[in-house]
């Protein structure tokens, strides 16, 4: 079995939720304290044993290469001024892991983007993660999947249980057969009513998959928007019992969502500020209730 030594993270989506900011600052830089949650997503792999990532960029968000060239004027204005040590932890990074780019010259979907990295990957089983999702775990997410698929040799996908309420929210999965938290997927439906839906368990923004996956997509057609969906690839693989969704040990935040990306803010503030924010959240609740 091939060593994972590449991840894929697609950043040429509109983020069209995260307007008007993301007229001008691509959403995957847009921080949670001060460190662009693409940076975040990159430090799991790294962590993860992770050797190179491919981003997959386009060509209207320039300022996601610009983050990672190391001579900009920027670079060099904070050299002159001897300030360049506050950079250490992106250079630290950057030496770890080697960033490479794919273009997707139009935002056609996940699965499309992902079929972009094709060249860039090569014939090796990969990570992809959608860089909006941030997970809060003991181990690395990323390597997680990454002994899962050792394990089973399949495509992996993070799986967790959905509260009812947000079961339309996500993919869901039909699970053929389950040892312990390597549950074996016979299907992957796309936001399902909670009624219809066959279990609870949801697609998290992070996976695995083998090589042959790139020539599954090429097969996909265009399905929901007209986009090429990674979530029908992956019912592919699931028909042919190929794809596991593995019930990972940690918490998402989801910060492409508004309401997300708020609580991951809260959630790592109060972590490294955590007297500040108690004082703060007693300011908040006081004024609140004074105004009703
Ligand atoms: P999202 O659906 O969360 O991103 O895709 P989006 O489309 O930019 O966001 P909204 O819905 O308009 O607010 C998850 C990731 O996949 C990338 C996005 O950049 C994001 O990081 N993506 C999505 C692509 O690279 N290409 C696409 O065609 C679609």
């Amino acid at each position: 079995m091939s060593e994972v030594r590449k991840a894929a993270i697609p950043v040429a989506g509109m983020g069209t939720r995260f307007l008007p900011v993301t007229k001008a600052v691509p959403k995957e830089l847009l921080p949670v304290g001060t460190k662009p949650t693409l940076q975040i997503v990159i430090e799991e792999a790294a962590a993860s044993g992770i050797e190179e990532v491919v981003l997959i960029t386009s060509p209207d968000k320039q300022e996601i290469t610009n983050f990672f060239r190391t001579d900009t004027a920027y670079d060099q204005k904070l050299k002159a001024a001897g300030k360049e040590a506050l950079l250490d932890g992106l250079s630290d990074l950057l030496k770890k892991v080697k960033i490479t780019t794919a273009p997707q010259e139009n935002p056609k979907g996940l699965g499309h983007a992902i079929l972009c990295a094709k060249e860039a990957v090569c014939d090796e089983p990969f990570i992809v993660i959608l860089p909006d999702v941030l997970i809060e775990s003991r181990t690395p997410c990323c390597k997680q999947l990454i002994d899962a698929y050792k394990k089973t040799g399949c495509a992996v996908n993070a799986t967790e249980h959905t509260p009812k309420s947000q079961i339309h929210l996500y993919g869901i999965y039909d699970i053929e057969r389950s040892e312990n938290k390597f549950h074996y997927a016979s299907a992957v439906i796309e936001k399902p009513s909670a009624e219809e839906a066959p279990s609870d368990l949801s697609v998290v923004g992070r996976y695995l998959f083998p090589a042959e996956t790139f020539k599954i997509l090429e097969e996909t057609p265009p399905g929901k928007n007209n986009e090429i969906q990674l979530a029908d690839a992956m019912n592919t693989l699931a028909k042919m019992g190929k794809m596991v969704a593995y019930e990972y040990e940690g918490r998402q935040f989801d910060t492409g969502d508004p309401a997300g990306f708020l609580q991951a803010n809260i959630f790592y503030g109060y972590k490294n500020h955590k007297k500040e924010i108690e004082q703060f959240m007693e300011e908040v609740i006081n004024h609140s209730q004074s105004a009703v």
